[in-house]
């Protein structure tokens, strides 16, 4: 079964580069493929990846709903929609793309929905890593849209409020009794006195430390250029991806 990385966080705190560094790490060092998810209806992920996006899931329930009620003879609603998934991924070198894409609009998708689940359940069985960027609300963790997560990594910025949103967020997963096996915070573009405070103040949240992605003007040009971040060669934030997937393979401490 693959491993599931989620990173989640406010809006803002760097959830699509570290995301990208992620895919960009296990694409140079992993031995099986990655699936990179993009949950965010701003759709993201694949610029950052320089990947082209031709059509997402939801373009695909949108098409799926419409067409429906007039299918050929013979040809089943599963099968039409296990067509339509296949134009979804974009395939590059051991990485694959599904954008997620835009939310549902009115009317009924809970079929849809529940043959999209099944797929994507047994898709996610044919990579090593599934890593998915969250989009800065919740809803994706309130679907479950990963139907188990390795490790939820949670970002926290300079953004006081960004805090406030980490707190949200363990709360929700608790809450929702997702299958979560590792909370993690990574924190982004602070210093480490800052980090150690947010720290003791997150404390009770029990997440545990990935450490500090500090900022790399290379990284901002690179996305701001809408250059993919598998064209950066190694800078402070790639450098401590590594450290960061490292202490992600480390054994969960013993409370
Ligand atoms: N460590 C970093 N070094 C340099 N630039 C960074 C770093 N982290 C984030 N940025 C820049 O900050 C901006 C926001 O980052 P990003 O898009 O990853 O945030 P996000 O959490 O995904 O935002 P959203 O919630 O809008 O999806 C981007 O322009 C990105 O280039
Ligand atoms: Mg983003």
């Amino acid at each position: 079964m693959a491993r599931v990385i989620v990173v989640t966080g406010k809006g803002g705190t760097g959830k699509t580069v570290a995301s990208a560094l992620i895919v960009k790490h296990l694409k140079e060092h992993a031995r099986g493929p990655i699936l990179a998810l993009d949950a965010d209806p701003d759709c993201d992920l694949g610029s950052v990846l320089g990947l082209k996006v031709e059509s997402t899931i939801g373009d695909l329930r949108e098409d799926t709903l419409k067409r429906i009620k007039d299918l050929p003879a013979g040809l089943s609603k599963t099968s039409y929609i296990e067509a339509g998934l296949h134009q979804v991924i974009t395939e590059a070198e051991k990485v694959d793309l599904i954008t997620m894409g835009r939310a549902e609009g009115p009317g009924c998708y809970c079929y849809i929905n529940s043959i999209l689940r099944k797929f994507a359940d047994d898709l996610q069985a044919a990579y090593e890593w599934v890593v998915m960027d969250n989009e800065a609300g919740l809803e994706h963790l309130s679907r479950r849209t990963a139907s188990h997560v390795d490790h939820l990594i949670v970002m926290v910025s300079r953004d006081p409020l960004s805090v406030d949103c980490a707190e949200r967020i363990v709360t929700l997963v608790s809450d929702l009794k997702n299958d979560v096996r590792r909370k993690h915070v990574l924190f982004n573009g602070v210093d480490e006195a800052r980090a150690a405070a947010i720290e003791a103040r997150i404390a009770p949240l029990g997440l545990e430390r990935l450490g500090v992605l500090p900022f790399d003007p290379a990284v901002e040009t690179c996305v701001g250029e809408r250059r993919s971040l598998f064209e950066l060669h190694t800078g402070p934030a790639a450098a401590r991806i590594a450290e960061i997937m490292r202490k992600m393979e480390e054994p969960k401490p013993c409370k």
